[in-house]
């Protein structure tokens, strides 16, 4: 079986630079939802058909088991799978996707090969306003005869509701020959690909029909309406799944997922998540509200407050994590630890039980367990030219309003007091303090206003 998928529309109407297959839904091109959907029936070759903006197109979509094949001028559908025969050979089925409808699964697109086994088949659908479509004109006996395009219907023809929606399983050893025998004396002098149909019913070849289980399978985009429209509709579908799987979402109208989200029993998801790329969600995780998670592993158990932004990140399990905390690429918090409001922590380590609760910068820093980071604690991490890092041992206690200027490290339970500025390592078991002794001057008067 081969795979080749259409791609070389420009669409007009999407009023964009970008050529229209790259258009994102759920945080990925159309047209690789089609090529991800197209590998998964592991076909033999894998043809992508490009034209319009063809060299983004192809560097977005490169791959080594995708075949390439230009179609410099759009001249119809007939026209597009005709630059890829060549690449096909003559055995088994063709199946012809296109590369602006993204949501045809897996299942749906079995069914139609299935279906045109020993003849062509054709995947239809019944619409309520079949307008622009090609219509399915059978005849008496009930059996596919043609395909009509709109501009080329009669008044009868286009009362059809049964319409075509382009894709279709073709005999790859007919293909060629018939593509050969296409003509554009239609409405919109373009080579037809639906013309087939006709030529396979003259051949006495069986041709069939298979319909998708829902409508938003075989929904295009031609417009950046119909792009919101079908992102709604996916992400519905993956809320959908979600909650089948026993994850509690607050709203199944307000998630989206961009990537694979996995999780085990009993997360519960609010509002307005965002999660990005590969997320995998430990036993009974929460998620609070507006949280956007990106690359993130989260332990089980662990609860996320609202407003929380993470990203490459590993969590452990039991953390209490937010509001409004931020972990950057390269953080791995152990098990049970706590990271406040305002807390953002990069490319650190943190381990058991220890605490950042409000207002801190934790950069290039490896924390032992049970450590106390006070409010307004500070790795300068940064030197202007280099990174530094800070380690901070087991048990120790930072005072509120602590700079820890790197590389420095603070022993096994040493307390800091508070407002330190730490240039030298401090050692363990002691408290360090840098700040000026504490004065109280008596009779001191307050600057006053000199009156002109
Ligand atoms: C086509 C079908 C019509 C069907 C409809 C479903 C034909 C003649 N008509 O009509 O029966 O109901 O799709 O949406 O096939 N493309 C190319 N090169 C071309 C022309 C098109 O790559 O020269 C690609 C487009 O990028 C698009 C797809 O093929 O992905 C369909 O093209 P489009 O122009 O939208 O076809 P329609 O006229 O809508
Ligand atoms: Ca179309």
């Amino acid at each position: 079986m081969n795979i080749v998928i259409l791609a070389a529309g420009q669409g007009k109407r999407m009023h964009s630079n970008l050529p229209k297959v790259l258009h994102p839904i759920a945080g990925k091109p159309l047209a690789q939802h089609v090529i991800d959907t197209a590998r998964r029936l592991d076909p033999e070759k894998l043809i992508v058909v490009y034209g319009h903006g063809g060299e983004i197109v192809r560097s977005m979509l490169q791959a080594d088991d995708i075949a390439w094949a230009e179609q410099a001028q759009q001249l119809g559908t007939g026209h597009a799978v005709a630059q890829a025969v060549s690449q096909l050979g003559t055995a088994g089925q063709t199946l012809v996707l296109y590369g602006d409808v993204p949501l045809t699964t897996v299942n749906t697109l079995k069914r139609l090969l299935q279906a045109g086994k020993d003849g062509l088949s054709v995947l239809t659908v019944n619409l309520d306003n079949p307008t622009g479509y090609g219509r399915i004109v059978r005849d008496a006996a009930g059996n596919m005869v043609s395909i009509v395009e709109e501009k080329d219907a009669t008044t009868e023809q286009k009362a059809i509701r049964e319409v075509n929606t382009g894709i279709m399983a073709i005999p790859t050893a007919r293909l060629g020959e018939w593509l050969g025998k296409l003509k554009n004396d239609n409405a919109q002098g373009e080579y037809y690909l639906t013309d087939i149909v006709a030529l396979a019913v003259a051949e006495g070849l069986p041709v069939r029909t298979a319909q998708p289980e829902g409508e938003w399978e075989v929904l295009g985009v031609n417009s950046k309406v119909q792009l919101a429209e079908l992102e709604r509709q996916h992400q519905r579908n993956l809320a959908d799944q979600l909650l089948v799987a026993g994850v509690r979402l607050a709203d199944p109208a307000r998630i989206d997922v961009r990537g694979e989200l996995s999780h085990g029993r009993d997360v519960s998801i609010d509002v307005g998540c965002v999660f990005e790329g590969k997320v995998e969600l430990g036993d009974a995780v929460e998620v609070g509200p507006y949280c956007v998670l990106k690359n993130v592993k989260v332990g089980a158990g662990t609860r996320i407050a609202a407003f929380c932004h993470f990203e490459d990140a590993v969590i452990g399990p039991d953390g209490v994590l937010g509001p409004y905390a931020r972990l950057r690429p390269g953080t791995e918090l152990g098990p049970e630890v706590h990271i406040g409001n305002f807390v953002e922590v990069k490319k650190s380590r943190i381990a058991a039980q220890s605490k950042a609760n409000h207002l801190a910068y934790i950069g290039d820093a490896e924390i032992g367990q049970r450590v106390n980071v006070g409010a307004g604690t500070i790795t300068c991490n940064y030197d202007g030219a280099n990174k530094h890092l800070t380690v901070i041992e087991d048990d120790v206690f930072i005072g509120s309003d602590t700079q820890l200027v790197a590389p420095v490290r603070v022993g096994r339970g040493a307390t800091l007091g508070a407002g330190t500025t730490l240039t030298k390592d401090a050692p363990p078991e002691t408290l360090t303090v840098s700040r000026a002794k504490q004065l109280s001057l008596a009779g001191w008067q307050r600057p006053q206003k000199v009156k002109k």
